[in-house]
């Protein structure tokens, strides 16, 4: 596939089927992954490609912080199974974490570069017809997920990113053009 006709066709997917994902394809989104632009070429990004224990213990995480404000236990416990059973049931789904630098300059630069990583990851998916979702949020930072994820300390887990065959195809999302948002310095 084209590069401009990834990034056009490209979309954030829920939906997947259960065909599993080749660990060659994997491997082809993590060899693109680290091309990525990278001042001083620290490399900081880390890769996690979990299998289903792994989802499972993930999903455990994620079903327990939305459990957090259910006070009736049956009910709670049913949200952890529900979180539980869609995080197994991903075709699969890698951690993207990276080192941290004591330097703040430099934290930044790795940070900007290791979601450039990402998005070769998501660009190479879609070329490879497979469909991505990219997520982050507090549970980043809960030592839970670190936990279960196996992040060691001194890496900060930047993203998680969902990858399957799509089973649905979202309309793009509105957005406002690059003319309306561009300035022309003379
Ligand atoms: C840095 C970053 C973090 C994101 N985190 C989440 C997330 O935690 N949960 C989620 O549902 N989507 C997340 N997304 C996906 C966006 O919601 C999605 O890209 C946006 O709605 C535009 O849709 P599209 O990707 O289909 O164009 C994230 C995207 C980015 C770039």
């Amino acid at each position: 596939m084209d590069l401009s006709d990834a990034i056009r066709s490209r979309r954030s997917v829920r939906q997947f089927t259960g065909r599993p994902v080749r660990r060659e394809d994997i491997e082809r989104l993590l060899e693109a992954a680290v091309l990525a632009p990278n001042h001083r070429m620290t490399q900081p990004w880390r890769f996690s490609v979990l299998g289903p224990e792994a989802r499972r213990a993930y999903g455990a995480v994620l079903g327990a912080r939305k459990a957090h404000r259910v006070e009736d236990p049956a009910a709670a416990q049913a949200v952890v199974d529900k979180v539980v059973a869609s995080a197994s049931a991903l075709p699969a789904q890698v951690a993207v974490a990276m080192t941290l630098s004591d330097n703040p300059e430099v934290r930044e630069e790795d940070y900007a570069a290791t979601m450039m990583a990402v998005q070769n990851i998501l660009l190479t998916a879609r070329g490879l017809g497979l469909a991505t979702h990219l997520k982050t949020g507090a549970v980043m930072e809960d030592p839970r997920a670190r936990a279960a994820l196996g992040i060691p300390d001194g890496q900060r887990l930047v993203a998680m990113i969902d990858l399957g065959e799509p089973s649905e195809a979202p309309e793009p999302k509105p957005r406002r053009s690059a003319a309306e948002l561009t300035t022309w310095l003379p």
